[in-house]
């Protein structure tokens, strides 16, 4: 991935022939000059760029030498040798790469790019939890931040939940933050779930009748894709396939035809022989499936957008390699802690 082109010209043109149909040329003239200079200071210094799936579709198709979703994201992380590393994501995503490489500079091209869910649990909350559950492992989605990793035994991300969750088999665990990936993944596995920030729950104790223990938080994006939607895309493109991103409420995501993390819904485009698509997660997901397979129409909900994803853009990923912008940084003790919950997560 990324654009290797010796001369702007050259840069330009390669990006034209993926980007034309989805970018306006006088963009595309501006956009590649970004790219061209990113990709020969990138050299220059050794770096790797990082991208996630929800880039906007210029820089996705432009810089990343790797794109996915976190989970791919976090593999590619492990193994890299590359320094510095550039994380085209959320502020989350570039923490899990310091956790797994401290020595080296991790930079992340925006001030914010937060995450709702990451900001729904703090670690307090996590400790208090466990004080309520005691001896219950703890399972994190990795949208969180490192010191609440820390606190965990394990993290997952949507690519592997299911097969984290299940790895516990008859066991109860606490499941943190996402209040819908944790219902759709106790459908899933067949699991019993309660929210005791909500639910009354009696008895406490490991062993009674659920396996999963759930928290409050949701996704100020997924959140917002309802049924009837659905319904009405279904009513105008009868032969529309629904994917749905397991932070979606389980209502949706059984409305949907298919729901997995973005990597696979990306996939699921790509091998399928249908002519609409309705992908309910972030719009850009829409542009950048589009570039790569023209003849598929992506029906898009673009007034739901990830304002966090969006803060990363081709002006900042070049002064973040310029000036070294946005160094991340995770303290020792927590980093520790928190990287034994990834590494898990990754053997797993
Ligand atoms: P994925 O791991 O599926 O890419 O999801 C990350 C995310 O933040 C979805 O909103
Ligand atoms: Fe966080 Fe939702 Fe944005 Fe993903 S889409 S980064 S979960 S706020």
């Amino acid at each position: 991935m990324g654009i290797q082109a010796d001369t702007l010209e050259a840069s330009y043109r390669a990006m034209q022939e993926k980007l034309s149909g989805i970018v306006p040329d006088i963009e595309l003239r501006y956009k590649a000059e970004l790219a061209f200079e990113i990709n020969q200071i990138k050299k220059e210094r050794g770096a790797i760029i990082l991208g996630h799936n929800y880039m906007e579709p210029a820089l996705f198709h432009s810089v990343p030498d790797v794109v996915g979703d976190s989970l791919e994201l976090s593999r590619k992380a492990a193994e890299t040798d590359a320094d510095p590393i550039v994380f085209c994501g959320v502020r989350f995503m570039a923490e899990t790469a310091k956790i797994l490489n401290p020595d080296k500079t991790v930079l992340l091209p925006a001030k914010r790019a937060g995450c709702s869910l990451a900001e729904s649990i703090t670690a307090d909350d996590v400790r208090e939890l466990k004080a309520r559950f005691p001896g219950v492992p703890v399972v994190t989605y990795i949208n969180t931040y490192a010191d609440v990793k820390a606190e965990t035994d394990v993290c997952c991300t949507s690519g592997n939940a299911a097969r984290v969750v299940n790895s516990f088999e008859d066991e109860a665990i606490i499941f943190l933050p996402d209040e819908y990936l944790a219902a759709n993944v106790a459908q899933e596995t067949g699991k019993k779930i309660i929210f005791p920030t909500r639910d009354v729950v009696t008895d406490p104790k490991p062993g009674i009748d659920y396996q999963i223990v759930g928290w409050h938080g949701r996704c100020e994006v997924h959140e917002k894709f309802t049924v009837e939607d659905i319904a009405n895309v279904r009513a105008q493109f009868p032969d529309v396939l629904v994917l749905a991103h397991p932070e979606c409420s389980p209502e949706v995501v059984a409305a949907s035809d298919f729901s997995s993390s973005t990597s696979k819904m990306v996939d699921f485009v790509k091998e399928s022989d249908k002519h609409h698509y309705l992908l309910l997660t972030e719009c850009s997901m829409g542009d950048n499936i589009a570039a790569m397979a023209p003849e598929k129409e992506m029906v898009r909900l673009c007034s739901i957008r990830c304002p966090h994803m969006n803060e990363i853009t081709l002006e900042d990923t070049l002064n973040a390699l310029k000036n070294d912008e946005q160094i991340i940084d995770v303290p020792e003790e927590i980093r520790v802690k928190a990287l034994r919950s990834v590494q898990r997560m990754l053997e797993i």
